[in-house]
Order: C-alpha cells, then sequence, then structure tokens
C-alpha cells in the first residue's frame, strides 16, 4: 500500500493507493473525524464493488445509503445532477454526512460536483475505479458536469477528503479502458518523473510487452505483476499529487498535466469521442514531441523512446484512417487552455521534464498535425 499527501491552501488529504484499500473505508472515515450518514454514488457498472463497499461502512457503524449511477459521459448532465440532489436533499443530508464517489473519472466529477454545492458543500471521498480517475480524476478538486457547448463548462474546485485507489477495481475494468489509462501514467512519467519512465520501460522488457502492454488487465493468478502494476499507478498518482499541491487552481505547474492534450482534445473532437481520451492523448503526446524536436527543444531519441513505450502499453500514435477528418488546426484554436489567443504548449525537454511555450510557430504546429492528417506520422 502507497501514501501520499495533497497539500493545497484549502486542504490537506491522503492518498492511498493499494489492493484492497476499500475494506478499511470506515477506519479512514474515522480517522479523518468524520461521523455522519454514508452517502455512496457509485457506477452502475460497479454494482458488486458497490455492494462491497456497503458492508465494509456498515461493519464500520456508519449508515449508509446507495444510488447507482448509468455508466457512461452522459451522466455528466444537469439532469443526472438533479437526480443526485434530489436523492440527497429528498433522504434528508446533513451538512456533516460523507459522499463517497465510486467509479471512474464520470462519476467522481458529477458527484464531486454534487457534493460540492449541496447544502453548500459536503465532504467527498473519491473511491476511483479506473485506472485514469487513480492517476489523474480523482486527485485535484476539480469537479463539473457538461454543457450543451462544452465538456465541463460547469463545475466548480472541491478537493475531497480522502482518495482511495484500490487497484484490484481493474480486475473488471474493460481492456481498452486500461489501455487508455496508461496514457496518462506514460504522460506523468514524461512531463515529471524520468523514473517512472524507466520503471514502466523495464516492466513491458521483463514481461515481453511488444505491444500490448497488461491488456488482460488484473491477473488474479499473478500477484507479482498486480503488486508491480500497483507500485506503478501509485507513482503516476504521485505526480498528479506533487501538481496539484504546487497549483490547486491552475495557475502555473498545473498546466503540464495538459502535455499531449492540445492535439488530444482536439482529435477527441474530430473523432466524435469514438476514441476514448487516453487513446487521443496518446496520439497528442506524440505529435508534441515531434513538435518539440522541430523546434530543437529535445532530441529524435525521445520522440522514439516515449512512441515505444506507448507501443508497449498497446498504444498507437498514428489517427485512424477512418477517423481522419482535417481541421484539427481550427479545434486546437477552441481549446479551453489557449490564453489570449496563444496556444500554450507543453513540450518534452527530456524524459522527466517539460517546459511551456507560447511562440510555437504556426507552421511547425501546421506540419506536425499534416503527417497526423495525412495517417503517416513519421516512423
Ligand atoms: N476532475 C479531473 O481532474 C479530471 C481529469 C481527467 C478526466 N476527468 C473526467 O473523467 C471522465 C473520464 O473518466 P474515465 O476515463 O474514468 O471514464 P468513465 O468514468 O466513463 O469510466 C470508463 C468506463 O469504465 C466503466 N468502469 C469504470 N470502472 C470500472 C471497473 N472497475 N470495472 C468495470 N467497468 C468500469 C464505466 O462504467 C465506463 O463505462 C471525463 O468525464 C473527464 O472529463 C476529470
Ligand atoms: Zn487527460
Amino acid at each position: 500500500m502507497y501514501s501520499m499527501t495533497v497539500r493545497t491552501a484549502s486542504a490537506t488529504y491522503p492518498v492511498v493507493v493499494g489492493a484492497r484499500v476499500l475494506e478499511e473505508i470506515p477506519q479512514r472515515l474515522a480517522a479523518e473525524g468524520l461521523q455522519g450518514a454514508v452517502w455512496l454514488i457509485a457506477d452502475a457498472a460497479l454494482t458488486t464493488a458497490a455492494a462491497d463497499v456497503e458492508r465494509h461502512v456498515r461493519a464500520g457503524g456508519y449508515r449508509i445509503s446507495t444510488l447507482l449511477v448509468p455508466s457512461g459521459e452522459a451522466s455528466k448532465s444537469a439532469q443526472q445532477l438533479q437526480e443526485l440532489y434530489d436523492w440527497l436533499i429528498g433522504g434528508g443530508v446533513e451538512r456533516r454526512d460523507i459522499v463517497l464517489a465510486l467509479g471512474g473519472g464520470v462519476i467522481g466529477d458529477l458527484a464531486g460536483y454534487a457534493a460540492a454545492t449541496t447544502l453548500r458543500g459536503l465532504t467527498i471521498v473519491q473511491l476511483p475505479s479506473t485506472l485514469l480517475a487513480m492517476v489523474d480524476a480523482a486527485i485535484g478538486g476539480k469537479t463539473a458536469i457538461n454543457h450543451r457547448l462544452g465538456k465541463n463548462l460547469i463545475g466548480a474546485f472541491h478537493q475531497p477528503r480522502v482518495v482511495l485507489a484500490d487497484t484490484t477495481l481493474l480486475a473488471t475494468l474493460p481492456a481498452r479502458e486500461l489501455r487508455a489509462g496508461w496514457a496518462e501514467v506514460i504522460k506523468h512519467g514524461v512531463i515529471r518523473d524520468g523514473g517512472l519512465f524507466s520503471a514502466l520501460n523495464e516492466l513491458a522488457d521483463a514481461r515481453h510487452w511488444q505491444a500490448g502492454g497488461p491488456t488482460a488487465a488484473w491477473d488474479a493468478a499473478d500477484p507479482q505483476l498486480t503488486e508491480q502494476l500497483t507500485a506503478l499507478i501509485a507513482r503516476a498518482a504521485a505526480v498528479k499529487t506533487e501538481v496539484v499541491s504546487l497549483d490547486e487552481f491552475e495557475q502555473g505547474e498545473r498546466i503540464t498535466l495538459n502535455y499531449g492534450h492540445t492535439i488530444g482534445h482536439a482529435i477527441e473532437q474530430a473523432a466524435g469521442y469514438q476514441l476514448l481520451h487516453g487513446e487521443c492523448v496518446a496520439i497528442g503526446m506524440d505529435a508534441a514531441a515531434r513538435i518539440a524536436e522541430q523546434l530543437g527543444l529535445c532530441s529524435a531519441d525521445l520522440v522514439r523512446r516515449q512512441r515505444d513505450l506507448l507501443g508497449a502499453y498497446g498504444l498507437s500514435v498514428q489517427l485512424p484512417p477512418e477517423l481522419i477528418s482535417g481541421g484539427l488546426a481550427e479545434l486546437i484554436q477552441r481549446d479551453k487552455k489557449v490564453l489570449q489567443g496563444r496556444i500554450r504548449w507543453v513540450l518534452p525537454t527530456a524524459i522527466g521534464s517539460v517546459t511551456v511555450r507560447s511562440d510555437v510557430p504556426h507552421d511547425v504546429v501546421q506540419q506536425v498535425l499534416a503527417t497526423l492528417e495525412l495517417g503517416s506520422a513519421q516512423e
């Protein structure tokens, strides 16, 4: 089990990563001095895990009620939020009560926002169930629902009181979702932890992952692998923990987490959300690294090593031909992270460090996008 601490101006809280950490929920709640009733909001795909959580929480002497929310991004809606309010307020929720969010980023963002806004702020405990949520979404206090005009446009910062990432939950996560999550893990290595990048490589070599990675999800028959993967996940979560501690409200350092996301988001939209977020981020990381290489900020070797590692974890850096639509440049310009018309590019300088540049020439970007849109990312 790995434990780390987020320290921001508004909150200090533990992030715990390990196999079966959900069994400890009541002890963790008690350690935080939390005594109210528990309101569990869970992804409908996690009924078994939700029942387990209920059992543990009850055994610890807490009262608990559960609401299952339909799986999928569509649940980050005003309508679903209203249902949460009805359930909480109709059920007599009190200020001292505790909301548990069991699921991926969708449930974490939705339940987090409900908790942020109900009775001016209820305690939220994040129980991430996807790889992406364990290393990213559940840590840092960003909560949101979507608006007709765009993703995550209605939201609030509301830091969790505790984050418990039980890696055994990943056993049931679809292989494609797991793979997409590795993109963010690799991203964390590239932006801030060269040792994580090497450790990811070493495991891939030891297991002979030419391509595909640990796609068969968790292998209960291989506890050693589970332990190794858990260590990598904890290390990636630590990167998010550090970055959030340095920059709670996205004024500076936190932009580095956006590595691979400028082009990644554009691809996500161009593909009409048929590609998973992490799949798009992998393509975006490769493109960003090639931009950095063009600018002389990093070596061709970095580009190659990153591409190899992404490949080893089953991630392609090519746009699928049927999804090539052109128009990525326009989509990039509309990205949220654009400041006064200038795109802030997060670009690697070495494995484990990045720089932020607003002066990337248009033609360099154009050239790299052209290779993508032609479906011929250079080998
Ligand atoms: N708040 C943040 O800082 C932040 C950061 C990154 C992403 N996000 C948000 O996170 C969302 C994406 O999160 P995600 O990738 O976790 O997607 P998700 O929550 O939609 O989960 C992916 C799929 O896996 C299923 N699932 C989840 N856990 C499972 C498990 N253990 N076993 C079986 N199935 C399981 C879900 O039902 C869903 O179908 C987006 O809405 C994004 O905006 C938020
Ligand atoms: Zn991301």
